[in-house]
């Protein structure tokens, strides 16, 4: 029986408790869990300890101590959280067990070391600049000039991040963002264009598998938006000329980052100019349900696909691609709660048969902060051209009212 550790904040959440059930459909482990919170109900882990701060390196390496008395040494430490991959890798070091390499999950995790790395290894990346202070800010717009980027070094979720275009943003983002000595920002050239996601499986370091998809707007654009219902499509066939810039940058760039076996996540863009640039990649499984959406496009199950390649060391492809997937993130303007969902019958009468999975927004919930907005809804079809065509009419459909 190999151990594996799971280590999750909260449990509960959907999609900690759906990699959760990938890592129980595989053979001969016992899933010891790690988290913050105890999870409820039939949760199917042989045992677990909560620790109070599930981020920090000790507290976890202490609640692994009593999992390791009661049942001995461990296969393998896993988690899906971008927040807990330098941790995790600590805790693996610690035990002297794959996935221990700190610094490389320092790179994925620090947006500027990785653009440091991603540019020392000619991987083409945005200009950056670490700023400590606003006088640095003021600087790094002289020498990258505008328009930028600020954001935190180690984000998620477009949180704090600031797209500055005059003279007048650089000093809000500033004065918002107080890069200091002890808080370091982060302003970049800001990439016009389109954005993609690439998304890898690994084993030891080697991309054994891809997906690629296109954000329509970019996630930041959506932040700043509320209107906006955001769009992902993966194309169905994404093995063309068109991709193949990306999928050398993209392979080379996970390889020598230092990634072990599991599931990678990187933003990149095409440039006006046709060039590319890697905006991140991060050493963990996409969130906002593309591990989901991957399985649909190639009918198989991703979730369990990380949990083979993170605890097995296995992949059970080549999948081919025989559909093409889309995400409708479902929001509209306006604060609040949710008081009703618009265009649904509408939307649903001329998208039927199309439509593999969909969440409701939740009546009475808080409106959401994020670009995921409130619910979603996922279609697919053999066709790019079908699937982009109903996007479109469930985002001009489908509208969220707050109040
Ligand atoms: N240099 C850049 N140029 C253009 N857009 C950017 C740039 N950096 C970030 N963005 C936008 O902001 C979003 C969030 O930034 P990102 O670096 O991915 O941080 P995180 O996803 O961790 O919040 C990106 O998805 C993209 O839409
Ligand atoms: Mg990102």
């Amino acid at each position: 029986m190999r151990n594996v550790v799971y280590v999750a904040p909260f449990p509960g959440i959907t999609a900690t408790a759906r990699f959760g059930r990938a890592l129980r459909s595989l053979r001969d482990i016992r899933l010891l869990g790690l988290f913050q919170e105890a999870p409820r109900g039939d949760h199917g882990y042989d045992d677990y300890v909560v620790v109070r701060d599930a981020l920090d390196p000790r507290q976890l390496i202490e609640g692994a101590e009593i999992l390791r008395k009661r049942y001995g040494d461990f296969h393998r430490v896993v988690g899906i959280l971008e927040n807990v991959q330098v941790q995790l890798a600590m805790v693996a070091k610690h035990y002297g067990l794959p996935g221990g390499d700190v610094e490389a999950a320092e790179r994925f995790r620090d947006k500027g070391t990785m653009k440091d790395a991603l540019r020392a290894i000619g991987v083409p990346v945005a200009a950056h600049a670490r700023l400590h202070s606003e006088q640095d800010g003021l600087e790094a717009a002289e020498r990258i000039g505008l328009p930028l980027v600020l954001k935190p070094t180690s984000g998620a979720g477009c949180r704090s991040t600031y797209e500055v275009r005059s003279p007048h943003d650089l000093r809000v983002a500033l004065a918002e963002s107080r890069p200091s000595r002890h808080h370091e920002v982060i302003a970049e050239e800001f990439l016009e264009g389109n954005e993609y996601s690439f998304d890898t499986v690994c084993l030891h370091g080697k991309p054994v598998f891809h997906s690629i998809s296109r954000y329509f707007p970019g996630p930041l654009e959506v932040t700043r938006n509320p209107w906006i219902q955001w769009v992902v499509i993966l194309p169905r066939d994404i093995s063309g000329p068109w991709f193949d810039d990306i999928r050398r940058v993209a392979f080379d760039a996970v390889r020598k980052m230092g990634m072990g076996s599991g599931v990678t996540h990187m933003e990149w863009f095409r440039k006006k100019d046709g060039r590319i640039a890697i905006g991140e990649v991060a050493m963990r499984p996409p969130g906002a349900q593309f591990c989901s959406l991957v399985g649909y496009a190639h009918d198989i199950d991703f979730y369990r696909t990380w949990a083979r390649a993170a605890v097995d060391d296995a992949f059970d492809g080549p999948h081919d691609r025989r559909y093409a997937v889309g995400i409708c993130y479902l929001r509209g303007a306006g604060q609040g709660r949710v008081v009703r969902v618009d265009g649904l019958e509408e939307a649903q009468r001329r998208v039927q048969g199309l439509v593999v999975e969909a969440k409701l927004p939740t009546i009475g919930a808080p409106k959401s902060s994020s670009y995921e907005g409130d619910g979603y809804v996922i279609v697919r079809h053999p066709s790019d051209d079908v699937v982009q065509a109903a996007t479109k009419i469930i985002v001009e459909t489908v509208q969220v009212r707050y109040g």
